[in-house]
């Protein structure tokens, strides 16, 4: 196959980025890779919503940049997030123009929430269902661009360089350069190579190399663990977050449900198992604190009282208004028979999101040429030491606009990209020769087991050396049985997404390990205070 523009991943980042562009060049194709349905994704499950700017009477762009900057905990590219906050605002007009809905209040104004580390109200959302809408939107709008195909079950293994045409490629090889992918069509169960002038990853998260995330099974850090292989920058992998509040049920493995910060903007309140509301300990900003503040206070909380949850009191709120910003939350409490206006509610920390991954410029340019990254596997400077909640779907937008923006400017100075066309021919088919069919499965789920307890326990939200050194030495066996698996045997996407996910923890670790200091998402009890000297960590 062969296509102008190729998107890996459907999630709001990929999307944005396909619209525009077949928008913008009718004469172009453009192809979607997505590994399971097209509306399987992070950006779905995004409950409480969009930062921006709206009420310029009591918010104003610092304010927003200054929240941001505090929360990221002195790490974040301080041009990255003025652009963010101040182009946000216009990336959010455009996709209500393309039909999506937020809340607005009796007097026709948007309904802005608040969440931690925001000093204003600023998220618009969608009932707690805010990326569901916002998916729904986009996915109806590709559906009108004839130059658009998506297909649905297909898993990119690999991005092609000039290392598949023969070449040694290091780190320091200069002028890297992306040719296309290699994927495994899971209806043709096939791995089909695809050329491509230009090709942005939008491949979302990590969450599911911890036991417990909010993240669907899709975050699998595919994206990250691929631009890796192929000698790509990546960075700030240690800054993992870990939401304050997902509903605690032992028995639900997989992906565990969040309780949208925004309950605790509305006046929900951490309480202990004594049923002391903790938080005012902590920090002035009780249960409105940055997220890794507020998810290391119910952590120690937990510990001191040696239990597996704290509770979140919604038992005060106002009965009308919970019903009418989160039903879905409601709803899916009541299923498994909380009243949250009742009862309170079981929550503990899981993992969210990855402020790290696939090093980017202002343009969404990756290290590797003719290759972008946006959405939640790249690292644009955004986030720091720590996202600002509701900063995520912002910077996908941003940065797949940004991405588009530079595209052009690749596509029409590349009519003729020699090298591409020469790639296209003397690029090998994947080689399955010396290779069998899976003769155990419990080898993968196994290992993946093994992978996510021992990120759990030993890389989790408080982490020491030696935990850091045995999480290591695990990964270093694991990353040698997965490795031999992966020469001997026809690759699936299970055996795949393990291989990426020990890559992942194995960046995790790496970084962390260089991190002298405690800072923002990454807290060491052998370091607990911050060194001026630790600046970005790129691998
Ligand atoms: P995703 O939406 O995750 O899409 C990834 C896509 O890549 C999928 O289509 C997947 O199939 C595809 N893919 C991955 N690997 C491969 C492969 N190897 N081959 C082919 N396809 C592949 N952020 C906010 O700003 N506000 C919120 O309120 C908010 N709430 C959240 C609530 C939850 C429960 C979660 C999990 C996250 C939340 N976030 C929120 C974070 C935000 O939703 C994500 O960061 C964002 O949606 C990521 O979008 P994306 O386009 O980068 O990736
Ligand atoms: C939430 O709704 O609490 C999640 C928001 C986010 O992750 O940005």
């Amino acid at each position: 196959m062969q296509t102008d523009f190729l998107v890996i991943g459907s999630g709001i980042a990929g999307l944005t980025y396909a619209l525009k562009v077949a928008r913008d060049c009718p004469d172009k194709k453009l192809l979607i890779f997505t590994k399971t349905t097209s509306d399987e994704t992070n950006t779905k499950y995004a409950q409480g919503g969009i930062a921006g700017v709206w009420d310029h009477e009591k918010d104003s762009f610092d304010k927003h940049i200054e929240d941001t900057l505090i929360a990221g905990d002195g790490l974040c590219n301080e041009k990255t997030v003025e652009i963010v906050v101040k182009e946000g605002v216009e990336r959010i007009k455009e996709i209500i123009t393309w039909g999506a809905e937020f809340d607005k209040d009796q007097d026709g104004d948007y309904a802005l929430g608040r969440e931690g580390g925001h000093s204003e109200f600023r998220i618009l959302h969608h009932k707690d269902v805010t990326g569901k809408e916002m998916e729904r939107v986009l996915l109806e709008a590709i559906k009108t661009q004839p130059n658009i195909e998506v297909i649905t079950h297909c898993f990119v293994v690999d991005i092609i360089t000039q290392h598949h045409l023969g070449y040694l490629v290091t780190k320091s090889t200069p002028d890297i350069e992306c040719f296309g992918v290699y994927v495994l069509n899971l209806h043709t169960n096939k791995i089909e190579k695809v050329t491509a002038t230009v090709t942005l990853l939008a491949t979302g998260g990590n969450g599911q190399v911890y036991r417990t995330t909010t993240n669907p099974v899709i975050a699998t850090g595919d994206g990250v663990a691929m631009v890796y292989r192929a000698k790509g920058r990546i960075e700030n992998m240690e800054f993992i977050q870990f939401h304050p509040t997902a509903l605690y049920e032992p028995a639900v493995k997989g992906q565990a449900f969040l309780i949208t910060e925004a309950v605790r903007g509305d006046g929900g309140i951490l309480r202990n198992l004594e049923g002391k509301a903790f938080m005012e300990e902590y920090d002035e900003r009780k249960d409105l604190a940055p997220r890794d503040i507020v998810a290391r206070a119910i952590d120690s909380e937990m510990k001191k009282t040696g239990t597996e949850h704290v509770w979140l009191d919604c038992r005060t709120m106002d009965k009308e208004k919970f019903l009418k910003h989160f039903p879905n939350i409601y709803e899916r409490c009541l299923s498994v028979g909380i009243d949250v206006l009742r009862d309170m509610i079981p929550v503990a920390p899981a993992a969210h999101y990855s402020c790290g991954g696939i090093k980017t410029d202002e343009w969404a340019r990756t290290s590797i040429r003719h290759l972008f990254a946006a959405g939640e596997c790249a690292s644009t400077g955004l986030h720091g030491a720590n996202r600002l909640a509701s900063n995520s779907l912002l910077e996908a937008m941003v940065f797949a606009h940004r991405a588009y923006l530079h595209s052009m400017e690749i596509i029409r100075n590349t009519s003729d990209r020699d090298s591409q066309k020469w790639a296209v021919q003397n690029i090998p088919d994947w080689r399955a020769e010396g290779t069998s069919a899976p003769k155990e499965m419990i080898l993968i789920t196994q290992s993946l087991k093994e992978l996510q307890l021992l990120m759990s326990d030993y890389v989790g939200i408080v982490r020491t050396n030696k935990r850091l050194e045995r999480a290591m030495r695990r990964l270093d066996l694991l990353h040698e049985e997965i490795e031999d698996l992966y020469k001997t045997t026809v690759v699936s996407p299970q055996l795949c997404q393990l291989r990426n996910m020990i890559t992942v923890g194995y960046l995790i670790v790496k970084s962390a390990q260089f991190r002298h200091e405690s800072r923002g998402l990454h807290y060491n009890t052998d370091y607990p205070a911050k060194s001026e000297l630790v600046q970005n960590i790129v691998l």
